[in-house]
């Protein structure tokens, strides 16, 4: 179980629930927010709109730059009890080669996800929306580093499947899918956008059918590993999701309710393939419950909260 890229802020929770994070950390993996080459202040507020079973975000990629991410972000990331994947996105092909080449350059990761769900500068498509800028990106940044390179889908794509397999032919050692669909909200009373950034992401529940759809059809047009994520909520949504032909699948939105969702939905997942495959039934994770301050145990002298 994996988390979403930017939907679980691993360095805050550590803040709030202190070491308790790390003894029951609710992934087995950890994706960081997306980095760029530059320092980003992120869009202007709100920058959030709740939609019936879902979410509106434009966040506008708001993060200390790589040099910022590799002195400040990366040392605490690295005392997580899982391995790390970084999510990097370059507005050009140089930006992203420069960020895979640094970032692969440190021990402390285990793997790169390309986000390529921005636009490219020079051709003003979106790199994946494209099977071509796609291929392009990845055949630069492969020769860059030995670790793994995960590609990040959008579902904004004529084709995703058409871009899962020139990700996977020019090198991508998987993929991951989906990113948010494009959506809008508008200010009930002036009825201009609501967003400060204008338009967002839709992630949640809402999109989970259509996650679905895209992983079935994308597993099926690849040969590497497929990560399923979109919607998932409970161990059952996971199962679908690996019936649908995922390896993995990672929880998102739902982490922004329960910050040990990702614990949970593993949890059921693993109930519910023992019992459909005849294994005996070993709970991976002891239950995890993460409700707030008040549950923490109480701090002591050699457990630093940061
Ligand atoms: C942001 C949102 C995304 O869906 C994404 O892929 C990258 C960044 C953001 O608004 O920060």
């Amino acid at each position: 179980m994996l988390n979403g890229s930017g939907t679980f802020d691993a360095i805050a929770a550590r803040r709030t629930f202190g070491d308790e994070l790390l003894e029951r950390f609710p992934f087995d993996a950890f994706v960081s927010k997306t980095i760029t080459l530059a320092p980003r202040q992120g869009n202007p507020p709100p920058r959030l709109w709740e939609t019936p079973a879902g979410l509106i975000n434009s966040i506008g990629l708001p993060n200390k730059g790589l040099e910022g991410f590799l002195a400040s972000d990366l040392p605490e990331l690295a005392e997580l009890p899982v391995p790390l994947v970084v999510s990097v996105m370059g507005f050009s092909r140089d930006e992203l080669a420069e960020l895979v080449e640094r970032v692969g350059q440190r021990e402390e990761i285990a793997l790169i996800e390309l986000n390529v769900s921005c636009p490219n500068v020079e051709t003003g498509l979106v790199m994946g929306a494209d099977p071509a800028e796609t291929a392009r990106a990845v055949e630069r940044t492969r020769p860059l580093t030995e670790k793994p390179l995960i590609v990040k889908l959008t579902p904004n794509a004529a084709e995703p499947q058409a871009v899962a397999a020139a990700a996977a032919s020019a090198g991508a050692d998987a993929v991951s899918l989906i990113n948010t669909l494009k959506g809008m909200a508008l200010h009930p009373r002036t009825r201009s956008p609501w967003l400060g950034g204008g338009s967002g992401g839709v992630s949640g529940p809402a999109v989970r059918a259509v996650a679905l759809e895209q992983v079935y059809t994308v597993a099926r047009a690849v040969e590497i590993p497929v990560i399923g994520m979109g919607g998932i909520q409970t161990g059952r949504h996971a199962a679908d999701f690996i019936a649908a032909g995922a390896a993995a699948v990672a929880v998102g939105t739902e982490s922004f309710r329960d910050p040990a969702a990702g614990a949970r939905v593993a949890d059921e997942l693993g109930v519910i393939l023992c019992s459909e495959r005849g294994f005996p039934l070993r709970p991976r994770h002891r239950p995890a419950r993460m409700d707030g301050p008040d549950r923490k145990t109480p701090a002591t002298g050699d457990k630093t909260v940061k």
